[in-house]
């Protein structure tokens, strides 16, 4: 069999709808030089599908116009309580109640601390207080100078508009257009993007530890060079970034890549097979479900040189001993927090063909209830990817599409054999 054959899907890539497909979502922008990262941000959400209504502050209109925001979102942007475009004037009860979601972008200390204490003197703080609490969710993006950040009456104000049911997405770090450096800036618009999609998420992994292992490993030779592979780690950051939106507390231990780390998760950067079988084990207790996406190096040089070894001018090359690196995936499948049912656990298979008998193999060998069988030499450093899902009732394909939905469908299967795991039916190995 050829490995185009062996693909569940051949066709298109099937990513299904945008991230914000059918969200309307009210973009509130207060005064703070972190305006000008609002333009980016509308373009964001709109090309994440979202539609936008901006609605601007007085003191936003100092740093950006709303000529702006209006080319950008399509749509006049309300700036006042008394606009009389609404017919019955209300356009703070009208907006609100159209909307998904209310996201404030940047919020400035000063509008911070209007919202805790329910003024409503302008229409943005009108229309948050006005919205039904329970349907139209607040989404706030703070941006502040560094000072302010840490002043007790905003530290105050973020727990209290926390308990008041609002989502406060955090703060970056780093140098601030006052010339101070520090925590404060406003996330980035892709940031914010990857929060908004995250809280629409079903939370069905909500309460687990989910625990990833991605990309290759680098296996050393001598100071200077070593053995690796060609995983880009795209389908693990993916997966950790779909189970973070699904709810769950992730780790990602991640072999050498250059990839940004996903939000909300916490990753752990390793080099060697050994590096990540030590950053696993313990790890791995604590957790509920165990990912393994690595593409570990099966051996590595038994004695690797202390220093870089040089030719000697003889024409002779140096003979490489090899010695095999820990089954991590299979090590952690024999834990007792596996062995008790506490741990699902589920292994990644990259083959070149015959990719359904090679993850059925793997699979029991392995002793893991779920097995992820794809080509390797087709995914790897690809943005796009095909998996045949391999377990105890049979086989499931999930056809061709780009890594991020390939890995939410993952999540949303791996949480369903969670569920009927826990619901008292028995997903073995056998
Ligand atoms: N794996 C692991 N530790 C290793 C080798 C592999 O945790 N030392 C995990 C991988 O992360 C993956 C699964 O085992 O989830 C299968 O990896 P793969 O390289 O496809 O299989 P191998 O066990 O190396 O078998 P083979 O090389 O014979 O295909």
């Amino acid at each position: 069999m050829t490995n185009q054959e062996n693909l569940p899907g051949n066709g298109a890539a099937d990513d299904g709808p945008l991230d914000l497909s059918g969200k309307h979502i009210v973009l509130g922008l207060s005064g703070g030089i972190a305006c000008y990262k609002a333009a980016e941000l509308c373009r964001a959400l709109i090309k994440a599908g979202a539609t936008v209504q901006v609605v601007m502050t007085e003191a936003a209109e100092q740093f950006i116009t709303p000529v702006t925001m209006q080319a950008l979102s399509g749509r006049p942007v309300y700036t006042s309580q008394w606009d009389s475009r609404e017919a019955n004037n209300m356009a703070h009860i009208n907006l609100s109640r159209e909307s998904d979601a209310i996201l404030i972008a940047p919020m400035s200390a000063d509008f911070m601390a209007k919202l805790l204490h329910g003024r409503a003197d302008d229409l943005l703080s009108l229309m948050c207080l006005a919205r039904p609490i329970d349907k139209v969710p607040l989404l706030v993006a703070p941006a502040m100078n560094r000072e302010m950040y840490a002043h007790p009456a905003t530290q105050r104000n973020f727990v209290q508009l926390n308990a008041d049911g609002a989502t406060v997405l955090g703060v970056g770090s780093g140098f601030q257009a006052c010339g101070e450096t520090g925590d404060g800036r406003m996330l980035e618009p892709e940031q914010i993007l990857e929060d908004v999609v995250a809280f629409f998420a079903p939370k069905v992994l909500a309460g687990q530890h989910v625990l990833v292992t991605a990309g290759p490993t680098y296996e050393a030779i001598d100071p200077v060079r070593g053995i690796t592979n060609l995983s880009s780690g795209k389908m693990g950051f993916a997966i950790a970034r779909a189970a973070r939106e699904a709810g769950a507390e992730v780790t990602l231990v991640a072999g050498p890549v250059g990839l940004p780390t996903p939000r909300g998760v916490a990753r752990i950067d390793v080099r060697s097979a050994q590096n990540m079988l030590e950053a696993v084990v313990g790890r791995a207790q604590a957790a509920t479900v165990f990912i393994a996406t690595a593409a570990v190096a099966d051996w590595r040089p038994a004695a690797p040189s202390a220093q870089k070894i040089k030719k000697d001018g003889s024409g002779q090359t140096p003979q490489l001993v090899f010695t095999e690196n820990t089954d991590i995936l299979a090590t952690v499948a024999q834990s007792p927090a596996a062995q008790a049912g506490r741990l699902f656990c589920v292994g990644f298979a990259a083959e070149s063909q015959d990719l359904a008998e090679n993850a059925e193999a793997k699979r029991l060998r392995k002793k893991v209830p779920l097995l992820v069988g794809n080509i390797g030499p087709d995914t790897f450093g690809q943005d796009h990817n095909a998996l045949l899902l391999v377990d105890a009732r049979g086989r499931t394909e999930l056809p061709k599409a780009s890594k991020l939905s390939l890995a939410r469908r993952l999540v949303q299967e791996i949480a369903s054999r969670i569920a009927l795991a826990q619901s008292g039916k028995k997903v073995g190995t056998s």
